[in-house]
Formats: C-alpha cells, structure tokens, sequence
C-alpha cells in the first residue's frame, strides 16, 4: 500500500527514530505531524524532513498532558483532514537498580510511555472510528522479552511490556472496526539516545553482535502499515534477542 497522501502522527518526532520515521515518510509522498517537548529542536527536525513545510507540521508539548494529545489529534485534522497511523514512538529509558530509581524518574517513566500512549491513542482511535479505518504502532523494546543483568531496567519492562500487552487487546477490540493495532519491539539501536562510547557494549547485547540501525526499525513500521492482514503483531527488530542468548 502507497504512503502517498497519507497521514501519520508520530510523537517523538524530534530526534532518533520518530525523526528517521518521519524523513522516509515524507520522501514516499505521505503528511506527518511530529511531536516533542522541546520546540526548537522540534522546529529543526521539521525543516530537516520537509524544507517545504507543506507535509510537516509540528505540535510541541510534553505527551504525559493530556491537552497535548488533544491538540495532536485536532492539528493534524485541520493540517490534513485525516489520520491513517498513529506512530507512538515518543519514550524514555532509564537503566538503574530497581531499589535506586525515584518518584520522579517513576513518574516520568509513567507520563511519557504510558499516560502518553493512552490519550493520543484514544483521540486517534475515536478519529479512526469515524474514518473506519486507520493503524496504531507503538514502539516498545525487546528486554520486556528478554531482560539481562546487564542492563536492570524493571520501569522499562513494566511500561513499555505494558505496551505489548495492550497493543494485543486493542488488536482485538478493534479487529472487526478496520483499525490495526501493532508494534515493533526493537534492540539497542544507534540514535541519539545512546552515546558513541556506550556502542560497543551494547552491541555485545544481541546474538548479532551488533546494534540495530533507525533504518531498520524504519523498515518494519513502512512493513506493518502495509500489511492489512497483521494486527496484534510485536514485530522483533532485535539482532535475535528476543529469541535468547
Ligand atoms: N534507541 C534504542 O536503542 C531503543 C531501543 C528500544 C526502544 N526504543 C524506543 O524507541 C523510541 C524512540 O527512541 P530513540 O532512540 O529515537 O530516542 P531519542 O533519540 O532520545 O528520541 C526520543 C524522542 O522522544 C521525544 N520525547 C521524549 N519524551 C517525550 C515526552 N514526554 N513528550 C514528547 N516527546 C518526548 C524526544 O524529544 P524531546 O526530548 O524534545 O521531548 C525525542 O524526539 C522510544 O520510545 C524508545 O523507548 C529505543
């Protein structure tokens, strides 16, 4: 299925693999509405993806606000008049002992992966609703799989497993509706959020030896918003982590 013309929401937009997600859309013709707290930084990734301006718009805002996925929803309405996918890719990632991580850590940890993914994905769903039709992906990660001594990060599991799990009870509430519901549960990919020095470590997390590329992840988001048969599917994009060690 062409991307042409097409309309996707993508939250966490700004940097990493919501940015890389939004660059091919727009080269293959779709519309994007990009999303993340820091407006600036928002307003760079934007010229970067579409120097036009005619298929990028932006929505600045913290996604655990629920008024900011309401403006999401209703900005990318009145820019484009529909949304086919939602991408909720926007997240955090703290690795630490469980016994170390604060009330604040917790709560932003629940703000951005969760309490982020429930209100713009309810907006998106009422919206798709009405059109009968539209995709959600949301991306998770493989230690929900397969968590490793190395790297203790029970508030990822906790939030993005959550993710997984949800994504496979919306699939199935919405089966019959024309609404698909997906998501890629990625390794440890080179983006922004891992620092040059950190590379070599990771890689020596995956049975492949390697971290993952944006592109890869790209591939399977493009895959799954294209397959019209697939839904409730986790989609591993983990150099085999997830099929164990
Ligand atoms: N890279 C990996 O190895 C990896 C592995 C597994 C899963 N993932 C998941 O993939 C997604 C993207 O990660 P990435 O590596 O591309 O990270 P990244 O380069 O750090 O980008 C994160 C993006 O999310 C935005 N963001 C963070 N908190 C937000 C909030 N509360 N509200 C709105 N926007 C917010 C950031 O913009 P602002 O900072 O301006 O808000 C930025 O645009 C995340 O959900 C992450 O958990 C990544």
């Amino acid at each position: 299925m062409s991307n042409q013309g097409k309309v996707y929401v993508i939250t966490g937009g700004s940097s990493g693999l919501g940015k890389a997600m939004a660059v091919e859309l727009v080269k293959r013709g779709a519309n994007v509405v990009i999303n993340g707290r820091r407006e600036q930084a928002l307003a760079d990734a934007a010229m970067f993806i579409d120097p036009t301006g005619k298929h990028v718009h932006i929505v600045a805002g913290d996604v655990a606000e629920p008024q900011v996925a309401r403006r999401l929803v209703d900005e990318a309405l009145a820019q484009f008049g529909r949304i086919d996918t939602l991408i909720n890719n926007a997240g955090i990632f703290i690795a630490k002992p469980f016994t170390e991580y604060t009330e604040e850590e917790f709560t932003t940890y629940i703000g951005t992966n969760v309490a982020g993914f429930f209100h713009l994905t309810q907006h998106a769903i009422a919206q798709m609703l009405k059109q009968g039709v539209g995709h959600i992906v949301s991306i998770t990660t493989s230690l929900t799989d397969s968590p490793t001594e190395q790297v203790p990060s029970a508030l990822a599991n906790l939030t993005k497993g959550g993710l997984n799990s949800a994504t496979k009870a919306l699939a199935i509430e919405y089966a019959k509706r024309g609404i698909r519901v997906n998501a890629v549960s990625p390794g440890v990919i080179k983006t922004p959020m891992h620092a040059i020095e950190t590379h070599e470590f990771l890689s020596k997390l995956h049975p492949m030896g390697r971290m993952g590329e944006e592109q890869e992840v790209v591939e399977a988001v493009l895959y799954l918003d294209s397959a019209q048969f697939v839904t409730g599917e986790i989609l591993h994009v983990d150099g085999g982590q997830s099929a164990g060690f």
